[in-house]
């Protein structure tokens, strides 16, 4: 039997701070905009919300690169608007966990403005400077945003690793003085409240033994991170050691960003004595990418999706709870991205969500992701800000493509697609600001936007409404969080299906990707057995044959 912790019938959702509500009109999502919208997540019915970064930063990648930990930046607001978020969303029984970005901070960070300043001094060793060898780079690996990892220190012969962004030093794991400033200030933030954490970037803290050159893998001869990190071990020593000097005495939430755990660690990270309490599923949002890049990446079927997620829950059972998604602030569009594009309407949104709600985990809903708000198209790549949309424009190019084939992956991939701003009506700016948004709205914010779903009781939002219901209803809890997931009709294709079977309880989720009706057969599911839970059409055919799935049709019900 597993053990029972508080967060494990949690729902989360993510906010985007920068582009959530705007409360003073300077076009930018603040800290009293959500607090201003706690009521809100609260209809909806969630218990978490993670925050991405609010901290004082110059912003080169949104927040990510942090200039100093204990300060918020102005453009969110101020420590107090921090405090007042924390006691009402406390009042509201709102858990609120922030984003902890430690693999690496801003180079604006004090840490590294001193270590500029004296490289061979204490401050130097906060980070992994070295010189290059015989006019050679130390090693060939290429940042995730482009280009090499290795960056020239401003009037120096140093040069400073980042795997992300030139603006993004890598901090230096190894020194345990670092280690020690890095938990003093989780703590310090623990010790305010917060419920938890999501841990960014976590797996690049530990880098391999040496830098040393890798077999390139484009023509720019450099090689991937992912390559990279394949090759190193040692991770658990420091996240362990973080666990039991934050997390653990605060009984606190942590989530992991963890692209690469290696097969057979996943106990070490999320099993009952894990490194976390849970690390984000992104099977099926890899599936398809390629070391190219993203113009030469494959978009997924339904049937990769159903197939990936039954590869990660059967991987999980018995060992812990990942955190499911469809989207997050680094991902397109769930609903753009995995429906095909005749099922990307109410019903189809309705079908993904309730696919994926079930499963076995933490579920997290981003922002708008309740609303079906969509991919937006990208005319020009001066309408995008995020810096990896930028660089992966850059590879199309490179590769061969033109202007608009490249615009067209942008907008297939682009980070930007879940950064536009919160549809929240259809007024002027989608009621997201008064002033001019800092990204634009996607265009159709005149037809999805939550005024428009709030009272409509066949909504998406409404939708979402009934499965977080479902999942804190006292008669099918134990079996919606703890039930193992048993997949079944895994070889017909366009339908996904699977029993969450708990203690003397068995509920059927199955679903239809199709636009035409489909009967299907599960052993012991018929018309006396069935009992229909939530759908999204109404109730299933059941005859002698077996049940008839409308096209698009997804049942949940207890057999
Ligand atoms: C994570 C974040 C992403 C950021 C990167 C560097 O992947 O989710 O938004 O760019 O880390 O911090
Ligand atoms: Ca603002």
């Amino acid at each position: 039997m597993m053990k029972k912790e508080w967060w494990h019938g949690k729902t989360a959702y993510q906010i985007y701070p920068k582009s959530f509500y705007d409360s003073n009109g300077d076009g930018i999502g603040d800290i009293p905009g959500i607090t201003a919208k706690l009521d809100y997540l609260k209809e909806l019915g969630v218990d978490m919300v993670w925050i991405s970064p609010v901290y004082l930063s110059p912003c080169a990648d949104q927040g990510y690169d942090i200039a100093d930990y204990y300060q918020i930046d102005p453009v969110f607001g101020t420590m107090e608007d921090m405090d007042e978020l924390l006691e009402k969303a406390k009042k509201r029984e709102i858990g609120v966990v922030m984003d902890l970005v430690v693999n690496h901070c801003s180079d604006e960070h004090e840490w590294f403005k001193k270590a500029c300043e004296d490289p061979e001094g204490e401050y130097g060793k906060y980070f992994y400077l070295e010189k290059k060898k015989e006019g050679k780079l130390p090693c060939n690996w290429r940042s995730y945003f482009g280009g090499p990892v290795w960056e020239q220190m401003p009037g120096s012969d140093w040069y400073y690793l980042h795997v992300f962004h030139k603006k993004q030093p890598d901090l230096n794991w190894e020194n345990p003085v670092v280690r020690e400033r890095i938990y003093e200030m989780i703590n310090w933030w623990l010790d305010k409240g917060l419920a938890g954490f999501r841990i960014d970037a976590i797996i690049n803290i530990k880098k391999p033994q040496m830098f040393k050159d890798y077999p390139p893998d484009r023509e720019d001869g450099l090689c991937d991170m992912g390559t990279v990190l394949a090759d190193t071990s040692g991770i658990g020593d420091f996240l362990r050691e973080m666990r039991d000097r934050t997390f653990r005495p605060h009984e606190a939430f942590s989530v992991g960003e963890v692209f690469n755990a290696k097969d057979g660690e996943l106990g070490d990270f999320v099993g009952e004595e894990g490194y976390f309490s849970s690390i984000f599923d992104f099977r099926q949002t890899v599936e398809g990418k390629s070391v190219d890049g993203w113009y030469a990446a494959r978009i997924p079927t339904p049937d990769d999706y159903k197939r990936c997620c039954f590869e990660s829950q059967r991987e999980m059972e018995g060992t812990g709870f990942y955190s499911n998604i469809i989207e997050n602030h680094d991902e397109p569009r769930g609903v753009s991205h995995y429906l095909p594009k005749e099922a990307r309407n109410s019903k189809g949104k309705k079908l993904l969500a309730a696919l994926y709600f079930m499963l076995k985990g933490l579920p997290f809903i981003y922002q708008g992701q309740e609303l079906g708000m969509e991919n937006r198209c990208f005319a020009s790549i001066d309408e995008v800000d995020d810096i990896s949309s930028r660089d992966e424009y850059q590879v199309c190019l490179e590769a061969g493509l033109s202007p608009a084939e490249a615009m067209e992956v942008v907008s297939r991939y682009s980070r930007d697609n879940a950064r536009t701003p919160f549809q929240w009506s259809g007024e002027e700016n989608g009621g997201f600001t008064t002033g001019k948004p800092w990204l634009g709205l996607n265009e159709n914010y005149r037809e999805i936007n939550l005024e428009q779903q709030r009272n409509d009781p066949d909504s998406l939002f409404a939708f979402y409404q009934k499965l977080i219901g479902l999942r804190k209803d006292p008669e099918y809890r134990d079996t919606v969080v703890y039930g193992k997931t048993e997949p079944v009709l895994e070889e017909e294709s366009g339908i996904m299906a699977y029993f969450r079977q708990g203690e003397g309880q068995r509920i059927l989720v199955a679903g239809n990707f199709g636009q035409e009706e489909r009967l299907i057969r599960i052993d012991g599911v018929d018309k006396g057995s069935f009992r229909l839970l939530l759908s999204n059409g109404g109730e299933p055919v059941l005859d002698e044959r077996g049940m008839v799935l409308e096209g698009l049709q997804v049942v949940i019900g207890v057999v």
